[in-house]
């Protein structure tokens, strides 16, 4: 079941962050998000497996993060749950964008499956565990074919 996040489910988040981020948001970051974003998770059998944090911004959004439990991943669960999180967005953005470490190979594979393309590298963005900094790309996903809705 994919479902909005709620304040219950924020200790559930931030240890998968904690599995999966070499520098993880906290649990006042993650409760902020609650509150501010469209933050969502993919439960199964009442276990939080996922979560995927947008921002809306007037016509558009950001993907400012998500993860699925390591345990759990390549079973197309992040696929699933980016997909249905991108609908589920109220502001029906004409495009959403996000940035991901160039050396994130399965995130962005994932993003592209879900029809995100780059547009721009931003060098030496990302620090690293190992104290050295890693570029980021950014991607965007236009929501839409239908070109009136951009010009209007
Ligand atoms: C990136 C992440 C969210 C993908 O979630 P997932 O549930 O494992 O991905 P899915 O099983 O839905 O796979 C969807 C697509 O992503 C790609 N993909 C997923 N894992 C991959 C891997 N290890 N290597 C290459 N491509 C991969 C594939 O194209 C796949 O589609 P396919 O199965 O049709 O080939 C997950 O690996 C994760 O949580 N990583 C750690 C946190 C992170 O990096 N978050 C993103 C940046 S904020």
């Amino acid at each position: 079941m994919i479902r909005l996040m709620n304040a219950a489910d924020v200790a559930s988040v931030a240890e998968i962050e904690k599995l999966v981020q070499s520098h993880p948001w906290n649990k006042k970051q993650f409760e902020e998000a609650v509150e501010g974003y469209q933050s969502t998770v993919l439960e199964q059998n009442g276990v939080v497996q996922a979560f995927c944090i947008l921002q809306p911004v007037l016509d558009e959004a950001n993907l400012l993060l998500m993860a699925v439990h390591p345990s759990q991943q390549g079973k197309g669960l992040g696929y699933q749950l980016l997909d249905q999180s991108v609908a589920m967005l109220k502001n029906n953005p004409v495009q959403i964008f996000l940035e991901v470490r160039e050396g994130n190979t399965a995130a962005i594979k994932l993003y592209e499956k879900a029809d995100f393309h780059q547009i721009d590298l931003r060098k030496n963005y990302y620090p690293k565990a190992d104290g050295t900094r890693e570029h980021a790309i950014i991607m965007v996903k236009s929501c839409t074919d239908d070109f009136s809705k951009l010009f209007n």
